[in-house]
């Protein structure tokens, strides 16, 4: 088939996809069964998706494979079986596997397989050619332990098969030794018509879940519709506990111990909170935290003391003590949380220093102390390199206490806060920017509400190879587990200690569990704990990782790495290498790091949110021009705002575009929408722009969906001036696509700074200075300052901070980020407005927005946020420039940087 006629297929595609009538779109492709079977033993979930695909034309095509995993979960085997050839992928470290397939890498194709979605998921994404009328088999495995979170696991089960299926079957089996005390069926898959296809059998150690929908119920449940299934089974339960001293689990040499007991008595808490009010937290966030203070402060026991800091630049305290929660100190820090609001910088440094001293001047006997800081940026303000601040406060806490780090939004430095919790015994915990923010802040604090027990250690005997052992606190609802190997296979019991602190006075449990009568684990699964304990000593060496350095991390690095090779894991140090019969045809599959890739909203969060955001482009039809590689090549097509992919390929993206946006329209509540790695770069929905242009977000006040706008590229571009301070910020593309090469700034006469993608160059007086990109480097004159850190500069001149990222996609360019507006300045340029506020006029037939005063046309498109080091893909209202920028552009242009 020739390629014109393969365009009038794709745009045929597009045509039937993008309406949204019941048009039955013509099935090429039958998922003729599809199963997921998940096995839980001693909360280790073995999870495997096999579905079945017949390619039903008489002529090859490809056929794609998208499934949505835990994030905590390491895919352990994918295999594809097509004319009875096994294809397996293999696990190899990252490294190898990107230099033996560096041509798949530099195809694009490496981000593809794997990607995070949301909160909580993964997705996993292939595609095969299979040949006319013949049938592959998926295969896909991934393992979890489940973690007890407030007095339960949660085993979730997502499924997505993308069209309705005749043999669609979800098996779930619980196996737990010492009996289930409840298990419930959740998630927006039991509810409504499809509850019927739920099945719960119970026995005393044994649970089944089965869910076998027809095809008529896979349309009918609320999410789902024409492609079928689209939804969550959420399996939650939580075990009996005779035992006081814990549960011993021996198999085949290997042990797993856990310990959560309930009937200790509480330990009363001094809390102090420690809230970010600086200007990012604006609108709808520091409402969300005002809430969730409130509510968080009429649950504290009456015996837990409390303090409330909130800091910007400044740092105030509610009250210098920490106060005892009786109902008149609670209402009087609920009227000082109500009336907090934003302003200023960020200077974590000295509120975190304060709540360290607030929580050591006051000491109480027996009781524990808990630190939580809320942050939504980078430290701004006072101390700002983030080393010296966890240097700080590492010394200031010198352990006596945990360090909780809650990061709201995407702005936070995660990998900082991530440091700075883990020194100081403390987890760092990421809330995300949604309508349940409160709830997600009170979530957690319930987590860490009840403490029962600190300096936890467990002691065993005749065993090795252990995973952590001692804990500095254990809340009620959590659990603490431990795993090893056996030293002596033939020992007749195993003897475990376990020594901590309640209330001030030591408490000892000991037990000796004798090692032949635990074992009660079917024949099949006879290695789980032995994958079990290595799925647990790798995540473990994982997290360590950014607390260690030199030979030791490097001797731990190596360690994780050896294990995910034995075991077979996909994390972060191994990739998958998937090997396709057609034309040796390799792709690789690497675990997302957390916070690193663009995240879609969490729809089940959303109530009646559509969930059909997968029905992209999912079966159509492009084996005929060329196999798989064809189709990958359609999705990877650049932006529109490429010069080179105008024409032909930029058809092509087009329709994809569209169909895109027309299936997530409704995330409109997003703050940061998908990005297939695929995704073009900017993709508008019904504007092409005549010209390559750069594409600028403007925040609105109140309003959840930002603006857009498009400048042509070829201009030098005045982003922001105050001539009040003798200050300007310019900048020019050069020969990038998707920023700028160049960067100035000028300040009061004597500064010019210059940025471009290789270098940082100041020039004061006759003084110069260079300093280049890569590297952590800092200085400071005369009001100017300068921060560098790998890919990113952070120019302080007089009140303005403005960061500059060093973006890398292929295309090397810079995009610049005002930090800080001074107060009371106004100042010009294309960056001079932080927000902007608009309506959006109802009833009216195309989109259309009331923008100081005037109606404007405005278009959906997709953005990518390059004020992010993520850039994710936002969602935004692209209207003309002359809209929001009282002016044209020639008025924003200069003639020299
Ligand atoms: C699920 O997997 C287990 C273990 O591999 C196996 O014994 C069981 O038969 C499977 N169940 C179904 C319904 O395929
Ligand atoms: C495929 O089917 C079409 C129409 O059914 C037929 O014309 C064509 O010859 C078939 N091609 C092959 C290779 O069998
Ligand atoms: C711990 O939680 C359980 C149930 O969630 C509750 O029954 C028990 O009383 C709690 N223990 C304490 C000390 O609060
Ligand atoms: C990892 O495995 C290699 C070879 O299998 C071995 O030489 C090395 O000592 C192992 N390293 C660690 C840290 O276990
Ligand atoms: C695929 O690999 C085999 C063995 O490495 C080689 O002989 C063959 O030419 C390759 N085919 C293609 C299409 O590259």
């Amino acid at each position: 088939m020739d390629r014109a006629a393969a365009k009038v297929i794709l745009l045929a595609v597009f045509l039937i996809t993008a309406t949204s009538d019941p048009v039955k779109k013509a099935q090429n492709v039958d998922v003729y069964s599809f199963h997921m079977n998940s096995t839980v033993t001693s909360r280790y979930a073995t999870t495997t998706i096999t579905s079945r695909v017949a390619n039903k034309l008489n002529e090859s095509q490809e056929i794609l494979f998208e499934v949505k995993i835990p994030k905590n979960a390491f895919i352990s085997k994918f295999r594809m079986i097509i004319e009875g050839t096994s294809y397996d992928g293999v696990v190899k470290e990252k490294a190898e596997a990107q230099q033996q397939y560096t041509q798949a890498v530099s195809r694009g194709q490496s981000a593809g397989l794997i990607k995070s979605v949301g909160r909580t998921l993964e997705e996993f994404k292939t595609s095969v050619t299979v040949a006319a009328l013949s049938k592959v088999t998926f295969e896909l495995t991934y393992e979890e332990l489940l973690k007890r979170r407030l007095g339960k696991y949660e085993l979730l089960i997502n499924a997505q098969p993308m069209q309705t299926v005749t043999d669609f079957k979800i098996d779930v089996h619980v196996h737990e030794k010492t009996g289930i005390s409840f298990l419930e069926v959740k998630g927006d898959l039991s509810t409504d018509d499809l509850t019927n296809a739920i099945k719960t059998t119970r026995a005393d150690k044994d649970a089944w879940v089965t869910f076998y929908p027809t095809r008529d119920q896979q349309t009918k449940c609320k999410t789902c519709g024409e492609n079928g299934l689209n939804g969550d089974l959420l399996i939650t339960y939580d075990v009996e506990r005779q035992n006081p001293n814990g549960e011993m689990t021996v198999s085949n040499g290997y042990f797993f111990h856990s310990f959560a007991p309930s009937d200790v008595s509480r330990i009363s808490k001094n809390v102090v909170f420690i809230i970010d009010r600086s200007g990012s937290m604006h609108g709808k966030k520091m409402q969300q935290t005002r809430l969730a203070l409130l509510k968080i402060l009429s649950d504290l026991g009456e015996n837990d003391h409390f303090g409330l800091i909130t800091f910007d630049s400044r740092v105030d305290l509610w009250k210098r003590e920490l106060l005892k929660a009786t109902h008149a100190n609670l209402e009087d820090a609920k009227s000082f949380v109500r009336k907090i609001t934003d302003r200023g910088a960020t200077d974590i440094n000295a509120a975190v220093l304060e709540g360290v001293d607030m929580i050591k001047r006051h000491p109480r006997e027996g009781t524990t102390s808990i630190l939580i800081l809320l942050t939504d940026g980078d430290p701004t303000s006072g101390e700002t390199n983030t080393e010296k601040i966890t240097g700080n406060v590492k010394v200031s806490i010198g352990s006596k206490f945990p360090l909780y780090c809650l990061g709201f939004g995407y702005d936070v430095n995660f990998d900082f806060l991530t440091k700075m919790s883990m020194e100081n015994n403390g987890v760092a915990r990421r809330i995300y920017e949604d309508s349940d923010a409160d709830l997600q802040l009170q979530g957690f604090y319930d987590e860490v509400a009840v403490p029962l027990l600190t300096d936890i250690q467990l002691n065993y005997i005749g065993v090795s190879n252990l995973t952590q052992t001692s804990f500095n606190l254990y809340f009620n609802g959590s659990e603490i587990v431990v795993s090893g190997q056996i030293t002596d296979n033939s020992v007749e019991s195993v003897t475990t200690e376990i020594i901590a602190i309640s209330k001030g006075s030591k408490v000892t449990y000991r037990d000796t569990v004798t090692a032949k009568d635990v074992s009660d684990v079917q024949p099949e699964h006879d290695n789980f704990l032995e994958r079990l304990w290595a799925y647990l000593t790798v995540k473990q060496l994982l997290d360590r990782q950014v607390l260690l350095k030199g030979p030791e991390k490097e001797a731990s690095r190596k360690e994780a790495l050896n294990l995910s090779l034995k075991y077979q894991f996909v994390t972060s140090l191994t990739s998958m290498v998937v090997t396709k019969p057609q034309e040796n045809q390799t792709e690789v599959a690497n675990k997302p790091k957390e916070g690193e890739t663009p995240q879609r909203p969490p729809v089940s969060a959303r109530p009646g949110a559509s969930r059909r955001f997968s029905g992209r482009v999912s079966y159509s039809r492009m084996g005929s021009y060329g196999g798989g590689r064809r189709g990958s090549r359609l999705q990877s097509s650049p932006a529109k705002s490429d010069p080179e992919v105008l024409g032909e390929s930029g058809f092509m993206g087009i329709a994809y575009d569209d169909y895109s946006s027309s299936v997530t329209s409704d995330l409109h509540h997003a703050v940061a929408v998908p990005l297939a790695p695929f995704v073009p770069e900017v993709h508008l929905v019904t504007l092409v722009p005549e010209v390559p242009s750069h594409h600028f977000l403007l925040s609105a006040d109140g309003q959840p969906r930002p603006l857009c706008f498009a400048v042509p590229l070829h201009y030098k571009l005045k982003l922001l001036e105050d001539s009040s301070i003798e200050f300007s910020m310019n900048g020019e593309s050069g020969t990038s696509r998707h920023g700028f090469s160049q960067i100035a700034f000028r300040y009061k006469k004597t500064h010019h700074l210059v940025v471009n993608t290789t270098s940082i160059n100041h020039h004061i007086d006759q003084e110069n200075q260079q300093l280049f990109w890569g590297q952590n480097a800092q200085f400071n004159k005369d009001g100017v300052s300068v921060l560098i850190s790998p890919s990113q500069v952070k120019i302080t001149m007089g009140d303005f901070i403005i960061s500059v990222l060093l973006h890398n996609n292929g295309d090397l360019f810079l995009w610049p980020k005002v930090e800080q507006y001074p107060q009371g300045s106004s100042p010009t340029g294309i960056l001079g407005k932080a927000s902007i506020s608009y309506e959006k006029i109802k009833g009216s037939r195309t989109p259309t927005l009331k923008i100081m005063d005037k109606e404007v046309t405005a278009s959906m498109a997709d953005v990518s946020d390059y004020s992010r080091t993520s850039a994710p893909v936002i969602k935004c209202w692209l209207v003309p420039f002359e809209a929001v920028m009282n002016g044209n552009i020639s008025d924003f242009t200069v003639t020299l940087l």
